[in-house]
């Protein structure tokens, strides 16, 4: 099998196909350790899988987590779970996806044969990789190589990577038309936040909501709280620097646990009357899970639970707590079913029905890749987007990317 550096104009289809690709990819060695890029070996796609060329990926919380050593997975690994991209070659019996077709990967995917699949409302496939992640194709090996070394896939996604292989059953393919720098995020960040507040929770109009951690995923359930009707939304963070962005996309009352004299959720308690019709926590701490449940009505108030605990962790409340008839709700990409949502939600962007750019608030090429995580880290950014090929990319009014 030969092997190439993937020139910088490389058309999807031309003349790769069948064989190893070397390109630029982010490589996590060891947690704790800053990404370092490298010239990664990138295997054809096997049987039922798809070679994409990424051209942007979004940095997730979780992505960071991972790197922290919060989550546990395996190392070496290349992260990224939120990427957009060109099919590049297909894997023998591909059938739903061509070379040059637009694509998604998706960490949470859709077989269409499992239980969960099959199932009216299942939507996590039993061929998931984020419970317990091996780090491996479906087949149980990697299509990644650096320096002589095995390195592991992320989710069977490895957006930071400027060419990934994929299981066909976790690529959705979306509208041409589609910017594959804004609709990036469509992957994992906006079902994740939307889903949860249309799917999960089922957000009524003139309801009030509580939304724990301000990031990225806890600002896609504020906006479609707002676009839900909700009449009261309380945010409530322990950066304030997420306030002003916060505001904009529709806080009505915003709160910093560390200016409180008293647990939040007793504040929270205070200024509803008893509790919030829905409550969720997307910052992925016990504590804050803890809070969030008690943030909600004893009655009728429906908790969703959004952020990842860190790994081995067990969450601990009185059951007292439900007895009244609260209700605590969990879910993965928003419990959309991904390869038949996803493409719906990109057209429903193409449409305007959804807006989802205020969302995404940096840009960096490939190289500033450290500098994204820093900002992330320090809570400087909703969403960071990495650009990692040349692409569909639209300008903003001023004609600058934005
Ligand atoms: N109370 C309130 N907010 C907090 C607390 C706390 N104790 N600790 C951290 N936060 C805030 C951070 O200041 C940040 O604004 O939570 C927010 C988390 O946002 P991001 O780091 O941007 O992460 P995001 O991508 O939104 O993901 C949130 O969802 O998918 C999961 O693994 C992900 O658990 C993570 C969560
Ligand atoms: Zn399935």
């Amino acid at each position: 099998m030969g092997s190439r550096r993937a020139p910088c104009v490389h058309t999807a289809g031309q003349g790769s196909e069948g064989t190893a690709i070397i390109c630029r990819a982010a490589v996590a060695w060891t947690p704790d350790t800053p990404v370092s890029l490298e010239d990664v070996q990138v295997d054809p796609p096997k049987a039922g899988e798809v070679r994409i060329k990424i051209l942007f990926s979004g940095l997730c919380g979780t992505d960071l987590h991972i790197l922290e050593g919060r989550t546990k997975m395996p190392f070496p690994i290349i992260l990224g779970h939120e990427g957009a991209g060109v099919v590049e070659s297909v894997g023998e019996g591909v059938t739903t996806v061509k070379p040059g077709d637009h694509v998604l990967p998706l960490s949470v995917p859709q077989c269409r044969e499992c239980r969960s699949c099959l199932h009216p409302k299942g939507n996590f496939c039993r061929k998931e990789n984020i419970i317990s992640p091996t780090g491996l194709m479906l087949d149980g090996t990697s299509r990644f190589t650096c320096k002589g070394k095995r390195v592991f896939n992320l989710y069977g996604t490895s957006t930071f990577s400027e060419y990934t292989v994929v299981s066909e059953i976790a690529v959705a393919r979306v509208d041409k038309a589609a910017p594959l720098d804004r609709v990036c995020i469509m992957s994992c960040q906006v079902p994740t936040g939307f889903g949860a507040v249309v799917n999960t929770a089922k957000v009524t109009s003139g309801s009030t909501c509580v939304v724990i951690g301000l990031g990225g995923i806890g600002l896609a359930i504020v906006m479609a709280c707002k676009a839900s009707g909700a009449a009261r939304i309380i945010g409530v963070d322990i950066n304030e620097d997420k306030f002003p962005w916060a505001r904009e996309l529709g806080v009505t009352d915003v709160l910093n646990p560390g200016q409180l004299s008293r647990p939040v959720q007793e504040e929270i308690q205070e200024m509803t009357g008893g509790g919030a019709d829905f409550a969720f926590e997307a910052v992925g701490l016990n504590d804050t899970m803890v809070a969030t449940l008690e943030s909600c009505d004893p009655s009728f108030g429906v908790a969703v639970l959004v952020g990842m605990a860190p790994s081995g962790q067990k969450l601990t409340f009185d059951p007292i707590l439900m007895l009244p008839g609260r209700n605590l709700r969990g879910g993965a990409m928003g419990e959309y079913k991904t390869r038949d949502a996803i493409p719906q939600l990109v057209s429903a962007y193409l449409q305007g029905h959804v807006r989802t750019d205020p969302l995404i608030t940096h840009r960096f090429p490939f190289q500033d890749i450290r500098r994204a995580f820093r900002l992330q880290q320090e809570g400087g950014c909703i969403r960071c987007v990495l650009r990692l090929g040349e692409g569909q990319e639209v300008k903003d009014e001023q004609g600058g990317s934005l």
